[in-house]
């Protein structure tokens, strides 16, 4: 057996605690100490070799996908998302599931949902009190869930919307529980599946998809869900109900809470930083987008993304073994000096210009290669209309100079406090 790299000596039990505590302060250390490469143990996972050099990143995201597997990571979401989902599969049937994903997502079709993220953001805004400490967290996720059951599933009236907003954040709320990942984790997706713990968090929105599904059949728009409708496999076959269903589950998990907490971290740190907001306020959707970016650099919403090698393979040089975990860390390469001048800094800026920030494997905030995030381009457009929205509506201030640290909701890092500002 091939040695792991070295990596810090506390016992698994402390580096457990450090990881969902304090994540950034864990990995920087043990960066310092053990350098790009180092093994860290986290609770009953196999041991992650952590990679923090753009070079290393590159060569996992442009390893040969059948030897690097993403979707056994995910597994324990299976009860939820369902067999077909393009986040728990590997392999050709990973593929033949993302290549009908993709075209909804390609950024040429951007240009058709920004005017609907726009004013689904323009009501939202309205609504907001001013002149008081509120938390915006909660307030981007009611955005970003509209926009999922809008421009995604192509919900069209509004009380249809309002009927349906609590079933899914009924269930999203359900899978993010502490206790349904702890349960998800130990009894293993078969067990749950067989007991059917789950199913009356599922039925709901289950219900409400298959409706869906039969009304965009009948009279398809501009949504994703009616593009999926028209989509065809390599053999001609068009997505199955269950294909269709597990994956528009799979949109919603992966794409309304990710992209609610890149816009609420983006208030945060823009109400923090000297200038920031009447930069956001002048600089309409040019600026936005970079702050954004940036947002996305210095609090990577997710922070690590992992790949199961399934034959020995010699990753910056170690050599590791099959069933080794390596794990790009977002946000070790996202703090690197020497990509990112005063890295713990938030600065739009960097964005603005061509420089070498935002590389392919230097800015890695959607992962990479044949798992890259399939909503990359949707949610940086999201990003960008919602916060040139804000800009152009309200004044906002930090309620007090003491920055947001972060804290761990599932697999995302979520500001502690909720992004808390005064609106004007
Ligand atoms: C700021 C918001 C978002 C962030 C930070 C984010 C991040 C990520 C990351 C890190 C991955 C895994 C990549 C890898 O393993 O290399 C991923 C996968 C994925 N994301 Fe996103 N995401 C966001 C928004 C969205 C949106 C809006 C959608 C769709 C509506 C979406 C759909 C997906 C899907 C389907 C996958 C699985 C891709 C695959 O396994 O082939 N995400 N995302």
């Amino acid at each position: 057996m091939a040695p792991l790299p070295p990596g810090p000596r506390m016992p698994r039990a402390v580096q457990t605690v450090a990881w969902i505590t304090r994540p950034g302060p864990f990995v920087l250390r043990a960066q310092r100490r053990f350098g790009d490469a180092f093994t860290i143990r986290i609770g009953t996972e196999r041991p992650w070799v952590m990679l923090a050099h753009p070079d290393a990143v590159k060569q996992v995201f442009t390893g040969d996908p059948a030897l690097l597997h993403a979707g056994k990571a995910n597994v324990i979401l299976r009860p939820f998302l369902g067999r077909a989902s393009v986040l728990l599969t590997d392999g050709p049937e990973h593929m033949r599931q993302r290549k009908v994903m993709l075209p909804p997502f390609h950024g040429s079709r951007m240009a058709g949902y920004r005017d609907m993220v726009a004013e689904i953001a323009r009501e939202h805004i309205a609504t907001w009190p001013r002149g008081r400490r509120l938390a915006l967290a909660p307030r981007m996720q009611s955005i970003t869930l509209d926009v999922v059951l809008r421009v995604i599933f192509g919900v069209r009236e509004s009380a249809r919307v309002d009927e349906l907003r609590p079933r899914v954040r009924g269930m999203v709320e359900r899978i993010m529980r502490g206790s349904s990942l702890f349960m998800m984790a130990t009894a293993g997706p078969d067990a749950i599946e067989r007991a059917g713990v789950f199913k009356t968090a599922r039925r709901p929105v289950d219900e409400l998809l298959a409706q869906q599904i039969r009304e965009r059949r009948a009279d398809p728009g501009d949504d994703v869900l009616s593009l999926l409708l028209e989509a065809e496999h390599e053999d001609g076959s068009p997505m199955s109900e269950q294909e269709l269903r597990d994956e528009l589950v799979t949109l919603l998990v992966a794409g309304h809470e990710t992209t609610a907490t890149a816009l609420s971290w983006a208030a945060e740190r823009l109400v923090r930083t000297p200038g920031g907001w009447d930069a956001l306020r002048a600089g309409g959707e040019r600026y936005a987008e970079a702050a954004g970016k940036e947002a996305l650099r210095l609090r990577p919403v997710v922070p690590v993304v992992l790949r199961h090698l399934q034959a020995p393979m010699t990753i910056a040089g170690i050599e590791l073994d099959a069933g080794t975990v390596v794990a790009p860390s977002v946000f070790l390469v996202h703090r690197r000096p020497d990509v990112y001048p005063d890295p713990a800094r938030f600065r739009p800026e960097r964005f603005l210009g061509d420089g070498p920030q935002g590389g392919t494997y230097s800015w890695i905030p959607f992962g990479g290669g044949v798992r890259r995030c399939v909503g990359a381009a949707f949610a940086l457009m999201e990003l960008r209309v919602v916060l040139a929205e804000l800009g152009r509506a309200l004044d906002a201030a930090a309620p007090d100079a003491a920055p947001e640290h972060t804290r761990r909701r599932a697999i995302t890092l979520v500001p502690e406090r909720g992004a808390e500002v005064v609106l004007s």
